[in-house]
């Protein structure tokens, strides 16, 4: 029998250990920094573990992160740890105790020196800020994965090294989920914007395409039973400009005018509240392509979506990383474009139609190289390009051509 003394003792024990979880518990419901309403990713984790776990693969989770020997991916060795601009000036990427550095030396001598606080991207390449204060700039040097290698900066002019280069929420409202400016700070001096630091929520996380979660959190775990969703807006039941519009919040171009912040965007908003629509129309010539793109206009400017009642998760599916996976988008074109619904492509023969069938993308959707992630007033030698696959799917008959060389037919 447990004497009453060690009963109280248990009871006492046990009331701890309940009181402790539950300051946990709502600790973790109140720290997202968007508010109440929102919940945070990691919540999310616990119910849908495997779109967590995949989607942590995906450029979306990538699109911001703190810096760190993970995130960063360009190398600190001697011998490729230095941009030189020319033989007196260079900037040298270091390791020390407090972090990563770009530090400019001008004949040998220290200049400037900024930690790397900030990573974007982690893809096609990975652009970096630091906080100045409560403001953030970017670093002049950027890393571009398919050279493996340190260059500078999109728009930089290789001539001026420049530290100063300052980063507005904007960048955030498409790289990351949140950041709250200064409440009491005096905002757009030299048009420098300063931030509440801890507010900053990184990547473009599962609210930012789903809405604030906390009340569905809430409902699902108080009903455990129920196994349909309550609270959380289901893509499914949006008409189809409405589903478009939750990734042009982002994919159609950075060129807008603003009327106000995207953070708050949620599934079922019309976009027009947030950017002026003149200049959310923006050229759909493959001429222009930009990293910082024009996925929906280019879209819908082809038969394809014209023409059916595609979407952009037709083909994508968000929470995984399916880059490059040939096989899997090819299956989409040929999920309308079969043999046997007589709308599949005319180049197609007996002979070629293993060719044919594992390239749709290279001659529908080529890869063009980007205006705008790479300098175009840049020194040649830093020259490097990025290609980003046109969603104007047409018929080009030039890549076409280079194809069919390209395999001999
Ligand atoms: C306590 C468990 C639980 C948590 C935590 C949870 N969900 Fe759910 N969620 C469910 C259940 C149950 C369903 C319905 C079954 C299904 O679709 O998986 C669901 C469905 C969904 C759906 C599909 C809606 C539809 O019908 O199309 C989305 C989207 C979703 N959840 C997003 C989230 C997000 C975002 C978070 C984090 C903010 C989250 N969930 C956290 C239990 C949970
Ligand atoms: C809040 C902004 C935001 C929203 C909303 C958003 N994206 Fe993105 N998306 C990005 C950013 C930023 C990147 C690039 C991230 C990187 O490379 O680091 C990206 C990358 C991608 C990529 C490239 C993936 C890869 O592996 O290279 C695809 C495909 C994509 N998004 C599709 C979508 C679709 C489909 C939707 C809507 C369901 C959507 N995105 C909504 C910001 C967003
Ligand atoms: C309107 C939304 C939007 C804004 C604003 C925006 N970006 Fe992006 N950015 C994107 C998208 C979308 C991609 C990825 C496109 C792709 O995969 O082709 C991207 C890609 C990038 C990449 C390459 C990432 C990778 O993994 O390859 C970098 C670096 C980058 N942006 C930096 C910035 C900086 C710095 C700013 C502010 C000066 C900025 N972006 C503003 C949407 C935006
Ligand atoms: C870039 C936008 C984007 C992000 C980020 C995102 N989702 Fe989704 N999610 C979608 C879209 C779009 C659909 C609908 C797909 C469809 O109907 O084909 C969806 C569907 C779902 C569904 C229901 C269908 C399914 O695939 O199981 C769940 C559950 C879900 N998302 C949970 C999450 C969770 C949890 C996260 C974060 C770990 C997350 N999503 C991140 C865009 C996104
Ligand atoms: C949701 C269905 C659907 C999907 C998925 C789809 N298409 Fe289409 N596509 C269409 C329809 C409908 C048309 C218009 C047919 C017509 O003109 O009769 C079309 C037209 C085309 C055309 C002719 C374009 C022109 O300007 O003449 C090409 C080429 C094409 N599709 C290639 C592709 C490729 C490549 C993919 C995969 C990346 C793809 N499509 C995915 C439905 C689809
Ligand atoms: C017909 C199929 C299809 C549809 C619909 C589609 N995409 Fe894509 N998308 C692709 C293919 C194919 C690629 C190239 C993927 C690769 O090479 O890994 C791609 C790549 C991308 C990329 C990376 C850019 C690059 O090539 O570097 C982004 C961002 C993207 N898509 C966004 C979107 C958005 C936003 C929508 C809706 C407006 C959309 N996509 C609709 C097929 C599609
Ligand atoms: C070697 C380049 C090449 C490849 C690979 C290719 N196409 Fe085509 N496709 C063309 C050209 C060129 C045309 C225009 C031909 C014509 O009109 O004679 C065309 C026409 C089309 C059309 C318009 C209908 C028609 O027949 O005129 C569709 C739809 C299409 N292709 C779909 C596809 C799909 C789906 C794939 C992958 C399974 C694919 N294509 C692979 C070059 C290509």
């Amino acid at each position: 029998m447990l004497s009453m003394k060690k009963f109280i003792v248990v009871i006492v024990i046990l009331s701890v250990i309940a009181v402790v979880a539950y300051v946990k518990l709502s600790a973790g419901k109140s720290a997202d920094p968007r508010g109440p309403a929102y919940a945070g990713s990691l919540t999310c984790a616990r119910c849908h573990s495997e779109v967590y776990h995949s989607y942590l693969h995906t450029a979306h989770y990538l699109a911001s992160s703190a810096a760190s020997s993970k995130t960063v991916h360009g190398s600190f060795s001697a011998g490729s740890n230095t941009f030189e601009f020319d033989h007196t000036r260079k900037i040298v990427m270091q390791k020390k105790d407090s972090g990563m550095f770009q530090t400019y030396f001008v004949n040998g001598k220290v200049k400037e020196s900024h930690r790397f606080d900030i990573v974007f991207g982690g893809v096609k390449g990975e652009s970096y800020l630091y906080w100045k204060g409560d403001g953030l700039n970017q670093l002049p040097i950027s890393y571009y994965a398919k050279q493996d290698e340190w260059l500078i900066s999109p728009r930089y002019a290789p001539e001026v090294v420049d530290f100063t280069r300052v980063i507005t929420s904007r960048c955030l409202e498409c790289h990351a989920s949140y950041i709250g400016d200064q409440p009491d700070a005096p905002q757009g001096l030299d048009g420098v914007e300063l931030f509440n630091k801890s507010s900053l929520v990184y990547s473009v996380d599962c609210e930012r395409c789903h809405g604030p979660g906390a009340q569905h959190v809430d409902f699902q775990t108080h009903n455990p039973q129920i196994k349909t969703a309550r609270f959380i807006s289901t893509y499914a039941s949006l008409p189809r400009a409405r589903k478009i519009e939750v990734c042009a919040v982002c994919h159609s171009g950075n060129k807008s005018e603003m009327l106000r912040s995207t953070f708050f965007f949620k599934p079922g908003d019309t976009l027009a509240k947030f950017k002026i629509a003149g200049f959310y129309s923006q050229v759909n010539d493959t001429s222009h392509l930009d990293v910082h793109g024009n996925q929906v206009q280019l879209l819908q400017s082809s038969k394809c979506f014209i023409y059916s009642k595609m979407d952009c998760a037709t083909c994508h599916d968000v929470h995984q990383n399916q880059r490059g996976n040939v096989a899997f988008y090819t299956q989409k074109c040929l999920s309308c474009h079969s043999a046997a619904n007589h709308n599949y492509c005319k180049m197609a023969t007996v002979s070629n139609s293993a060719l044919i069938k594992s390239n749709c993308i290279q001659c529908h959707m080529p890869a063009f190289a980007s205006q705008a992630i790479v300098a175009p007033n840049m020194n040649k030698t830093y020259s490097a390009t990025i290609a980003v696959h046109t969603h104007h799917i047409a018929i080009y008959p030039q890549e076409a051509k280079k194809i069919l060389l390209m395999f001999g037919k």
